[in-house]
């Protein structure tokens, strides 16, 4: 194995694609898909429902197989080692040790069977080698990190004892346990009411700040990103149709989906006083997509022939990525009567 180049980004993802076999042929869930996440840093990746968000996350460290999906192309590096077809022990020795996750599903990655303490101090040992009293001493302190109080004592209880709140930050003290580079946080506050998602988001910032790591954070909720993304992948459809920093993002969305997202936000309705406008239609299903760009059938800005006919590229703007033919006209004044027409931008991949 060639020695990793040090400047290599902590997560450099290309062109992946996850395929799973159904009964209706094999569907593309994940549609080559890039982006790179640096140390230190918060990158959202965000959809509605359907969208390809956790196929993608669970590629990364090699999830979807036991799934039923596979990864049919494209590359994950961390720290420039390349993870796509590493064998399984390898996958989990960096799983948990180098590279923590926090699943959609925070019961199904707990044990009912083991007291969280057991379950946090196992993974501890595990990784790192610890001995029994050093693993629980650290299980501990990690409960006692995430909030939870009398912690020495609650270590000793099963996951059934804990509230959904305290789940998740139990499941949060887990992913962290080995001081991970990269969290993984798969929707890790969506099933928490207001407060307590508050709360989580509070201390997922103050911990990725400690332990200087990067997040990447998956969720389809735009009020959470504003508060912790330094950077936005918008996915639809299996794709990447928008790719931008936050501010930009929130500033000046160049994809009519990205646009329609926000519009959708309770906060944006009250700051600009509009209606809370949903975007119609539902995302289209993976053996089902339509032709030429695939939000056409949902976008109020579609064109008949180049919206519907050709697949639309991801390409440069700005300084961000989009997936739109019209990005520029739509962003831009109206031309004046009489002037010449503006040049439409030219695509660079
Ligand atoms: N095991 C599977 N077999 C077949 N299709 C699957 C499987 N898992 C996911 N899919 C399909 O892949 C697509 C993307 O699913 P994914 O779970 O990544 O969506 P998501 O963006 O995370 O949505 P949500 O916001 O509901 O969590 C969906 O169409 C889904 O039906
Ligand atoms: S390419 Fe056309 S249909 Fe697709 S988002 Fe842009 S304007 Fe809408
Ligand atoms: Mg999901």
């Amino acid at each position: 194995m060639t020695t990793p180049a040090v400047t290599a980004p902590l997560l450099q993802v290309e062109d992946l694609t996850v395929q799973f076999p159904t009964p209706d042929g094999l569907i593309t869930v994940v549609d080559h898909v890039s982006f790179t996440l640096d140390a230190n840093r918060v990158l959202c990746i965000v959809g509605e429902s359907g969208s390809g968000k956790s196929v993608t996350a669970l590629s990364l460290v090699g999830l979807v197989q036991s799934r039923g999906g596979r990864v049919s192309a494209g590359s994950v590096k961390f720290r420039g080692t390349e993870l796509v077809g590493q064998p399984e022990k390898a996958l989990n020795r960096i799983r948990g040790r180098d590279i923590g996750f926090i699943f959609q599903e925070p019961m199904s990655s707990l044990n009912p069977a083991f007291t969280v303490g057991d379950q946090i101090a196992e993974v501890v040992r595990r990784h790192r080698r610890a001995g029994r009293k050093e693993a629980w001493a650290r299980a501990v302190e990690m409960l006692d990190r995430v909030g939870i109080a009398s912690a020495a004592q609650r270590a000793k209880d099963y996951p059934h004892r804990f509230s959904g709140g305290m789940r998740q930050r139990v499941m949060i003290a887990l992913a962290l346990a080995c001081d991970p580079k990269l969290l993984i946080a798969d929707e890790p506050t969506t099933a928490l009411d207001v407060t307590i998602q508050a709360r989580t988001l509070e201390l997922l910032k103050t911990l990725q700040r400690e332990q200087d790591m990067a997040v990447l954070f998956i969720t389809h909720d735009l009020g959470v990103v504003a508060d912790i993304a330094d950077d936005v992948v918008v996915m639809y459809a299996s794709q990447v149709v928008e790719h931008a920093p936050v501010r930009d993002l929130f500033r000046r969305p160049q994809h009519p989906y990205t646009a329609g997202l926000l519009a959708a936000m309770p906060q944006s309705a009250l700051e600009n006083g509009s209606p809370l406008v949903g975007i119609p239609g539902v995302v289209p299903q993976p053996h089902r997509l339509p032709s030429g760009c695939r939000f056409h059938p949902r976008c109020t800005h579609a064109q008949a022939g180049r919206c519907t006919s050709e697949p639309v590229e991801l390409r440069r703007l700005d300084g961000g990525l989009v997936r739109c033919v019209r990005s520029e006209e739509l962003r831009d004044p109206a031309p004046v009567p009489g002037a010449p027409a503006p040049i439409e931008g030219v695509a660079v991949q």
